[in-house]
């Protein structure tokens, strides 16, 4: 069920996560799918409903900068970092306390943790007056959703409420940081971009695979809409095939559908585009989506790490 989220049915979603049910809910960065992370069950129905492996640890989100040290074992460098981006696009991975149940960390000794830029999400967590596990609220593998229409199109009345806050403002998914390495790792790029991290604890490491996550390759083929997509440098259509385009900036002949990411060229407002119009060209019937590439700045690198996911290569 969507409901708008005001303020009197955050209370009611609360409830739910209280009770040990999911609620989806927005964030600046995409929607999450929230159960009460101290709640082993509520966080197995995540799993359940996502259809996704156990092997894979979820986030947890929290509203407060105290809640930090009821979950982790913060360094000098993640309280920089909360100080620097929080609440904001930034998951920190640090080495986890007790209390955090092994099926919200897949067994690793680490936690992943965040704190959303998002009045809704703050808000519920905070009325939960708990911390709330929430992956992307999608299913596995497939496009993670930037509107409450993607959550019920994808997950349907599998989870007990959508609170429905609009479109998201980042819509990739936020950065993740290893602080247990020495440099920190960047595991995942995401909505912050490296080079405002650096400018705050110097430099950091990149990794393409995560390692903490004892499944190689298994995210090779991850964020993917339906229909293939290939990524082009100069794209042009292919002959006999029903093609539609995720431009960069300008549309260009031949293509039966078109999408523009952002005319003004700006990769900020493009990574704030990218899933709403993957979805949109996925509904289309489309043989193929040809995926402009964008330059691999910024934000850029984030966009160009999802278009590489989803064409699988
Ligand atoms: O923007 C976001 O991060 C969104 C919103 C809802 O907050 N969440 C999100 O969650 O993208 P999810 O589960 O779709 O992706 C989180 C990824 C996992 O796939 C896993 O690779 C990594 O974070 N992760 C989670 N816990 C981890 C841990 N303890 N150690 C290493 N990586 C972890
Ligand atoms: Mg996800």
């Amino acid at each position: 069920m969507i409901l708008k989220a005001t303020e009197e049915n955050i209370k009611k979603a609360a409830e739910v996560i209280r009770k040990g049910g999911l609620v989806a809910f927005p964030t600046e960065t995409v929607y999450g799918l929230g159960a009460d992370a101290l709640n082993k069950e509520a966080v197995a129905k995540i799993f359940e409903v996502k259809q996704r492996p156990l092997i894979d640890p979820v986030i947890v989100h929290i509203s407060k900068f105290e809640d930090l040290e009821k979950l982790a074992y913060p360094t000098e460098l993640a309280y920089k970092l909360a100080k620097a981006f929080w609440p904001g696009p930034l998951t920190m991975v640090l080495p986890k306390k007790e209390v955090v149940p092994s099926i919200v960390t897949a067994g690793l000794d680490f936690v992943a943790i965040r704190m959303p830029a998002h009045p809704v999400a703050l808000k519920l967590i905070e009325e939960s007056k708990t911390f709330i596990a929430a992956p992307s609220a999608n299913l596995f593998s497939k496009l993670s959703p930037t509107r409450a229409e993607h959550v019920y199109e994808q997950l349907g009345d599998k989870v007990d409420i959508i609170l429905d806050g609009g479109k998201c403002d980042v819509g990739v998914e936020s950065t993740i940081i290893d602080l247990t390495t020495e440099p920190p790792t960047i595991l995942r790029l995401g909505g912050l971009d490296v080079e405002a991290i650096e400018k705050v604890i110097g430099e950091v490491k990149i990794t393409k695979e995560n390692k903490k996550i004892k499944a190689p390759g298994m995210l090779k083929k991850h964020y993917s809409p339906t229909t293939p997509l290939k990524i082009m440098k100069e794209p042009k259509p292919i002959p006999n095939l029903r093609c539609g385009l995720l431009a960069f900036k300008e549309p260009r002949e031949g293509f039966e559908v078109v999408e523009i990411l952002s005319r003004k060229g700006d990769l900020r407002e493009a990574a704030a585009n990218l899933y709403d119009s993957l979805h949109r060209l996925d509904k289309q019937n489309l043989d193929i989506i040809i995926a402009e590439a964008v330059p691999e700045v910024g934000l850029g690198r984030a966009i160009m790490d999802r278009l590489r996911k989803a064409q699988g290569l």
